[in-house]
């Protein structure tokens, strides 16, 4: 389980629009374990798509290096890249229509890849068969696509993307179009199957509560891994005295997260958005070694500290702050004597 299937370095993806350039990853780094189901959280347009599009075969980076299963992606040949894709991953799409082929029913959709991929006789017929019973949809291989719902369209197009025995499964926002309940059967289907045939998952989603339901989540800003929630080994409580420890106590604590900054290899990390906002950092910032600790300061430009001077020395000759002194002048005068008066 430690040996990494996914290393990407330093990956950077630009579209060229016209004669307008968008950069959709800018030097990401990543590494995913073999076995690992991991999430992909991240704001709209921040590059989850773009990456996947990458790690799937779909896209090419601009620059970077990236390994999945050992091939090196960027040197791959379109012919190589497009068997690649078919051989080693498995999409599943946000809207069940994308994954789906309307006018076939469950276990034929399931069959299509492995028929296209040019076998014959019973054996794609039985996997197509096992494949739909472990994602619970036995009974529904005769439907078609208008027959079921949202959620079940998301488990058939889960096992159409098994067909091949892939070795990456791909779920770009798969639950993004279905309530909670049936977003939870989904990720319980993705534990399932990436445990049962030893896969490795990639979740991306909007779903804020996406870490109770995978190993790790990974955030991405701006086109880069940004932050890590990882789930904090469970506490290890001590029983009272003369009580036995109890595994079901143990089992029914709710799960702990750590949210942790990445750093990448050129020690760049990015400082949440509130943070900075907060202590209006802008530009540059002062950093201090401390005992077993980074500080990071706001610092004022010379412009800014000028500025507030100016403000200040407005303020002290307005009318009003001429009137404060004048108070405080007095208050300072009738102090003294009032003292003594009592
Ligand atoms: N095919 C494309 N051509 C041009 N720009 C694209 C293309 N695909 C994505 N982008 C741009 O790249 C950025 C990242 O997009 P995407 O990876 O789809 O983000 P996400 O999936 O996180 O919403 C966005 O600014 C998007 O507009
Ligand atoms: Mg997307």
């Amino acid at each position: 389980m430690d040996e990494p299937l996914i290393i990407c370095d330093n990956l950077v993806k630009i579209y060229k629009v016209a004669t307008l350039e968008v950069v959709a990853l800018q030097g990401l780094d990543l590494v995913v374990k073999r076995g690992e189901l991991l999430g992909v959280v991240g704001a709209s347009g921040s590059g989850k798509s773009t990456l996947m599009n990458i790690l799937g075969g779909l896209d090419r980076p601009s620059a970077g290096r990236v390994w999945v299963d050992g091939y090196d992606l960027l040197k791959l040949s379109d012919f190589a890249l497009d068997r690649y894709r078919r051989a080693k991953v498995g999409f599943v799409w946000q809207q069940g229509a994308r994954n789906l082929v309307p006018y076939l029913n469950a276990l034929e959709n399931v069959m299509l890849p492995m028929t296209l991929a040019g076998q014959s006789g019973r054996q794609p017929r039985r996997r197509a068969q096992e494949l739909l019973s472990t994602v619970g949809l036995a009974e529904r291989q005769r439907h078609y696509l208008q027959q079921m719902s949202g959620g079940e369209q998301q488990r058939v197009a889960i096992a159409v993307a098994l067909a091949n025995n892939p070795s990456l499964l791909l779920a770009d926002e798969p639950t993004g179009e279905v309530d909670s309940v049936t977003a939870l059967a989904i990720y319980e289907t993705f534990q399932e199957l990436t445990q049962h045939y030893g896969l490795t998952t990639i979740i991306v989603s909007h779903d804020p509560d996406i870490a109770y339901h995978v190993h790790r989540v990974v955030a991405i800003r701006d086109g880069r891994t940004s932050s890590e929630t990882v789930r904090q080994p469970a506490a290890v409580s001590t029983p009272a005295d003369g009580e036995a420890p109890s595994v079901a106590g143990v089992a029914a604590e709710a799960p702990r997260f750590e949210e942790l900054v990445v750093v990448d290899s050129a020690g760049r990390l990015q400082v949440p958005k509130e943070y900075l906002q907060r202590l209006a950092i802008k530009g540059r910032v002062r950093l201090e070694l401390r005992e077993g600790e980074i500080a990071i300061q706001p610092v004022q430009s010379a412009t800014e500290a000028h500025e507030a001077e100016k403000l200040a020395a407005e303020l002290a000759t307005t009318p009003q702050a001429r009137g404060r002194r004048d108070v405080a002048e007095l208050f300072r005068r009738w102090r003294p004597s009032g003292r003594r008066r009592s």
